[in-house]
């Protein structure tokens, strides 16, 4: 980067893409042509910058000027005064919601200021698409270590010391689970897999790692084979990742033209290659043995461990999966050691986490934070706290694994076992912000109704119980349950988490389990007072108008769709409950407050 005196670094993550970004660069790029300047700045497509709420993002260096919703019509803008007259633009500026300052820097953005990127180091910083980009920000140096200076024995000892717990969802030690596979089959072929299936609701971690950084996948992947002694790597994506997918083939490509990848890698005698597999979004071909079957051929059903994949895995052969993020960050650890590593996070949780940040929240996007930071941290400060100044009301992490947090929780340090310990877990990442209006068995209904979908079907608790545990939940939202079915939902829950096959049924439960615990009152509210006291539940609610306010102005009566209000006009008026059918045209249409919902 050192001929260029300023570089143009443009989103290319799908969100970003999506929104027009590859215009604004197209647009700059000929602008600067036009400008005779295409050799003094560089203009760059990189990864996701995690703010993808404000996207598309355009940072410019070396000043790290942060602009947010950036449209392709803003692209002579920023020429002519950012990289000609050196003046930052100020509309383009990220707005700060409290103090309403513009701010250039994105050090001085709340959004950033608590994060720690490892994982995440360098999407946004590097063009994907550029091996040399990685290169020059320490990209292969691991690799080059490990052959040149350990024995696979020193790099799963370096893996064991550095804490490094798996984040696909279970959190098991990453250097014990290399241990387990390099003591197995001594010789013969084995494997080594990234699951990149992600097929939790909201979650992008892992795509956004692909998509913005797939040379550090490689790299670790490679690491890992040697540490265990295997040739061969497979990566399990989802077809549905069309960018990830590309940018992962053209990085393994140009990873074999440079050595980095095929045989006796940088004239180590080590054999390294990788191939793709693809996956068809069918979320329980994340877990590991389906996901081997489907790799195989087979349907993508789970099957009881033991044997693990290290003992028996694709095609029989050990085989050692582990999930995108982390692989990403193994290369760092190996470069700056474990005792780096294992000093960030909480005692028994290392290094960082990613999260997807999605819901009721400001600040919507991809986080990556040191482990131990507390959900307060995450929501008001990183997240810039709940939308439209609303009562914080719960935190689902896990996905439909998981279970909801609430304000008791917000000073936990979030890690592996405390979030566990608080009711819900770590999962791979997503976690979604809930506000005073969301009713939360609707929210157990809404994980329900993914897991009764996602269901291999193979075995009974998970087939049957969990589509039983779908109906109680309907019932109760359309005020037609009883006490005895809240009795019910707590014990199917126990025998579905004792009995079923694979994690997916072992864990549907959850988000019933902890709204019965946290929300207790509000399933109670809807069993016995028929009522929905977040006004979600359609069924439940009563629209009424306050004759007090009313003053006649009919126009709820002009859009009621069923003619169920009545009134002349300057008269209150009234709505005829036998008639209504819940649209709420009219409560949007009252300018005074009058219609209530209840
Ligand atoms: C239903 C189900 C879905 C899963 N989906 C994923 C996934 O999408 N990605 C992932 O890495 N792990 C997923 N897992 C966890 C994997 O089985 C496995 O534990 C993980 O890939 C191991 O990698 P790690 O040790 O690096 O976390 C899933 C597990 C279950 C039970
Ligand atoms: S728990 Fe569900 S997903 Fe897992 S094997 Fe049984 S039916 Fe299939
Ligand atoms: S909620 Fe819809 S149907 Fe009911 S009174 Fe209002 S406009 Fe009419
Ligand atoms: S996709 Fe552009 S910031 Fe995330």
């Amino acid at each position: 980067m050192a001929n260029y005196k300023m570089h143009v670094l443009i989103c290319g993550g799908t969100g970003c893409l999506s929104s027009g970004s590859k215009a604004i660069a197209d647009n700059i790029k000929s602008l600067l042509k036009e400008n005779n300047m295409e050799n003094d700045v560089q203009v760059l497509m990189t990864g996701c910058f995690g703010f993808c709420e404000k996207g598309p993002i355009v940072k410019i260096l070396p000043d790290n000027t942060f602009y947010t919703e950036v449209k392709p019509g803003d692209a002579k803008l920023i020429v002519e005064e950012h990289l000609i007259k050196g003046r930052k633009v100020d509309s383009l500026l990220y707005k700060d919601p409290m103090t309403k300052k513009h701010i250039s820097d994105s050090k001085h953005m709340d959004f950033y200021k608590k994060q720690m990127r490892i994982a995440l180091r360098n999407c946004g910083f590097i063009d994907p698409d550029k091996i040399e980009e990685y290169i020059a920000r320490e990209g292969y140096q691991a690799l080059g270590k490990v052959l040149s200076e350990m024995t696979p024995k020193d790099v799963i000892a370096e893996m064991k010391e550095s804490g490094l717990r798996g984040r696909g969802g279970g959190g098991f030690p990453t250097g014990l689970k290399w241990e387990f596979a390099s003591k197995y089959n001594i010789g013969e072929q084995k494997y080594v897999v990234c699951n990149a299936d992600e097929g939790d609701p909201g979650a992008f971690m892992d795509r956004s790692i692909l998509e913005g950084d797939p040379h550090s996948v490689i790299e670790a992947m490679s690491i890992c084979g040697y540490s265990i002694g295997a040739t061969k790597g497979l990566v399990y994506i989802r077809a549905e990742y069309p960018l990830a997918i590309e940018r992962l083939q053209n990085a393994i490509s140009s990873a074999r033209e440079m050595g980095l990848l095929g045989k006796d890698i940088m004239g180590s005698g080590f054999d390294f290659d990788i191939e793709l597999k693809y996956g068809a979004g069918a979320f329980v071909c994340g877990e590991e043995t389906a996901l081997i079957h489907s790799m195989e051929g087979e349907r993508g059903e789970p099957t009881t461990k033991p044997p693990f994949p290290a003992e028996s895995g694709y095609w029989g052969k050990t085989t050692n999966v582990n999930n995108v993020e982390t692989f990403a960050n193994i290369p760092v650890i190996i470069n700056k050691g474990a005792n780096w590593f294992n000093k960030i996070g909480t005692e028994k949780s290392k290094g960082t986490k990613v999260f997807a940040l999605a819901g009721k929240i400001n600040n919507v996007g991809l986080i990556e934070v040191p482990m131990g930071t507390t959900l307060r941290e995450v929501i008001f400060d990183i997240g810039g706290g709940i939308k439209n100044g609303k009562k914080f009301k719960s935190a689902q992490t896990g996905g439909p694994s998981g279970g909801c947090l609430t304000e008791k929780d917000l000073d936990v340090p979030i890690d592996f076992d405390n979030l566990v310990a608080a009711g819900s877990m770590m999962g791979s990442g997503g976690m979604i912000v809930m506000d005073e209006d969301d009713c939360m068995v609707s929210i157990a209904k809404f994980y329900l109704d993914f897991t009764v979908d996602e269901s291999c079907g193979k075995c009974t608790p998970c087939r049957v119980g969990t589509k039983r545990l779908y109906e109680m939940l309907d019932k109760i939202t359309k005020g037609q349950g009883t006490m005895d079915d809240l009795k019910k939902l707590k014990m199917l829950s126990g025998v579905i988490k004792d009995t079923a096959l694979c994690g997916l049924g072992q864990t549907a439960p959850n988000p019933v389990l902890s709204t019965l615990d946290n929300f207790w009152d509000e399933y109670v509210a809807h069993v016995v007072d028929k009522r929905c006291p977040a006004g979600q539940c359609t069924a439940l609610l009563q629209y009424v108008i306050d004759p007090g306010k009313c003053i006649g102005c009919t126009a709820c009566a002009r859009v009621c769709p069923v003619g169920a209000i009545s009134g002349k006009v300057k008269t209150a008026h009234v709505i005829d409950q036998e008639k209504c059918i819940k649209c709420g045209a009219c409560y949007d249409a009252c300018k005074f407050g009058a219609i209530e919902k209840k």
